[in-house]
This record gives C-alpha cells, structure tokens and sequence, in this order.
C-alpha cells in the first residue's frame, strides 16, 4: 500500500494507493495544490478512482471537482453532504476498495454533520473529528458537541490502541498520533464526561477563520464567488429554520408557502425528488432570476435545497432583496424524506 501526506503544512491531504492494482483515494485535496497531487499520481503510476472530502471544508477550497474534471474519478462524499456533483454518498458500514485496500467509512459527526473517517489498514483518516491534542471545533452551522463526543468516544476510540491517527489539520507541526495516546493524553477528553467535554466546546471561543465567508459558502454550493455574491456570516445567521414538520403543517394552511427549490436540475428530478408544485430556481441563477418571483415578494416563501445549506444562502439573497418572509427548510430534502408522513408530498 502506498500512503502519504501531500500538503506539508496544516491543512492535510492523503494519498492511499494500492501499488498491485496501481489505483487510489485522494483525501481532503485542496485547490491550490492540483498539479502537485497530479505529477504525484503519474509518478506512481497511479490511476485515481475515487477523490474525497472528509466533510464541507471552512478553511480552504475543496479540489474535488477540479481533480475528478481533469481525471475521471469519482466523487465521493458523506451522505449528508450539502453538495450537488456527487458519484456516491457515503454512511456508515460502506467501504471503498482500490485494488487490495478496503477502506472502511465510520460517520462521525460533530465537527458538521457530513464529517467522515476512514479506516484501513491500521489507520484511521479523523477529518476534523479527532485531531492530536484536540478535536474539531464544533461552533459552526450544523455543529454538535455532544454528537463530536459520541463519534470520538464511541466510534473512534473501539478502534485498536495501536490505530495510527492522521487528523485533517494540525496546527502545532505534529503528523500522527494513536488511538491509544489519544484516548489516554487528549485533553479535551482523557478524564472528561460527556457532560464537561460540551460545557468546554462550547465556550472555546474561537474566532472564525478568515475566509470562512467565502470558502464555506463555495465548497458547499459548487458555485465559485465569481457567480454570487455570497451573503455574509450574520446575514446566513438570521435565517428563520423551518423543521420539515413546521413545513408540512404551513402547506396545509389556507396560504400554503411559496416552495424554492434551489438544487440543480438534476438533483431536483433525482433520487431524493421534490416537494410538489416546489418552483426550481438552481442557486447560481437566482441573482437574475429571483425577478419571476417578484409577485411573492410578501408570501412566505421557504427556500430548499439537498441538505439546507444553499437554500440558507438562498434565503439570506432574497431577503436582501427585499423579500420579507423567506424562511429556510432545515436539513432540506435529506430531512423532508426522513421525515416520513411527508413522504405523500414527495415528487420522486
Ligand atoms: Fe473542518
């Protein structure tokens, strides 16, 4: 097996090769690296099967695209990631295989809910889950403090004491740690309960990264800042959610809600279908398009979307724009289908 490090620097990404099969996994590429990625996988004789992001990056652009544009491989993320351009969703219990390595996925959310680990021969890839010395912070949109200590506690650390540790960043200049050191060293949680390991996520007070506003917004839209000009932090903020149970009570109303549905074509008519009568307005269109809503410049509107992260954009677009009563359907249509007496309201 080939395994390596390719960054050399806090951000990480991993190459896991099969050197029988000459095929690989690309982990958490990031933009400005591509043609390094490149000559290392011609060096090697690679071909790349499958590229992947442990979870929606905050701090730096995803490669994914770029690197399946200019390979073919596939793009794989977690289940509940909030991307469109995805070959296959991942979730616990599945495994990817490049010749003679199978890498086994383990959901561990917190950090975000599409964070992800894999595991394979004797290493564990944590994301931002499990970091050395410390663990992904879990203050931004869709974090989880307790879901964070229920992946580390429960999922990670089952793993084998002697598991080796490659974190998606590091910030200190360490490379690997274990399981087994982890779970006995780690100060946010050697000796902690669940309820204290919280109580201290909670008040890390962390600043946000720089480039958070327009790093966060393009990994999970796929729609470069070139093409929207994206809403700031607090404006994202102040979007009223709407639960998917909230939702199916208002369209019963004598006024049901105007239906936005900002996914791409494709999703729209794919395997999570629509809301019925849901008008499709993909989200890199709507700064022209949003005119042929003007008539529902004063109905309520929810806008919609894979996972509710792009429709929370949408949301905060449009209320810049005036529109007065646009709310946002939490989790999107991941959470509408799960949500079960919906399912009658589902166009597949
Ligand atoms: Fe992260």
């Amino acid at each position: 097996m080939i395994f390596t490090e390719l960054n050399s620097e806090k951000c990480k990404s991993y190459l896991i090769g099969c050197e029988n099969e000459k095929s690989a996994i690309l982990v958490d590429p990031i933009s400005s690296k591509v043609d390094r990625y490149l000559a290392v996988l011609g060096y090697h004789g690679l071909k790349l099967e499958f590229v992947m992001d442990t979870h929606t990056h905050a701090d730096h652009r995803s490669a994914l695209s770029e690197m399946s544009a200019l390979t073919g491989c596939k793009i794989a993320r977690h289940a509940l990631s909030p991307q469109p351009n995805t070959d296959v969703h991942l979730d616990d219990d599945d495994e990817l295989t490049i010749g003679d390595v199978s890498v086994n996925i383990i959901s561990t959310p917190g950090h975000s809910p599409d964070s992800l680990s894999l595991y394979f021969e004797g290493r564990v890839l944590t994301g931002d889950c499990l970091m050395i010395g410390g663990t992904g912070r879990t203050d931004f949109a869709g974090g989880d403090a307790g879901a964070s200590y229920d992946s580390i506690v429960n999922k990670l650390f089952t793993l084998p004491d002697n598991t080796r540790v490659y974190p998606a960043h590091d910030y200190r200049g360490n490379t690997e740690s274990t399981i087994g050191y982890e779970k006995a060293h780690n100060p946010r949680l050697a000796g902690k309960s669940r309820d204290e390991y919280i109580v201290l996520m909670t008040n890390l007070g962390l600043p946000l990264p720089s480039k958070i506003q327009e790093v966060m917004q393009v990994n999970a839209s796929e729609n470069q800042d070139t093409e929207i000009d994206y809403p700031s932090i607090s404006e994202l903020n102040k979007v009223w959610q709407v639960s998917p149970a909230e939702l199916h009570f208002q369209m019963s109303a004598d006024q049901p809600p105007v239906i936005i549905d900002v996914r791409d074509p494709s999703e729209y008519d794919g395997d999570l279908g629509h809301i019925s009568g849901a008008i499709q307005i993909p989200l890199n269109t709507l700064p022209v398009c949003y005119t042929e809503l003007e008539a529902f410049k004063d109905s309520r509107i929810v806008a919609v979307c894979r996972a509710g992260v792009r429709s929370t954009t949408a949301a905060a677009m449009l209320t810049a724009l005036g529109f007065s009563r646009v709310t946002n359907l939490s989790g999107g249509m991941i959470a509408w289908k799960r949500w079960s007496p919906a399912k009658s309201e589902v166009v597949e």
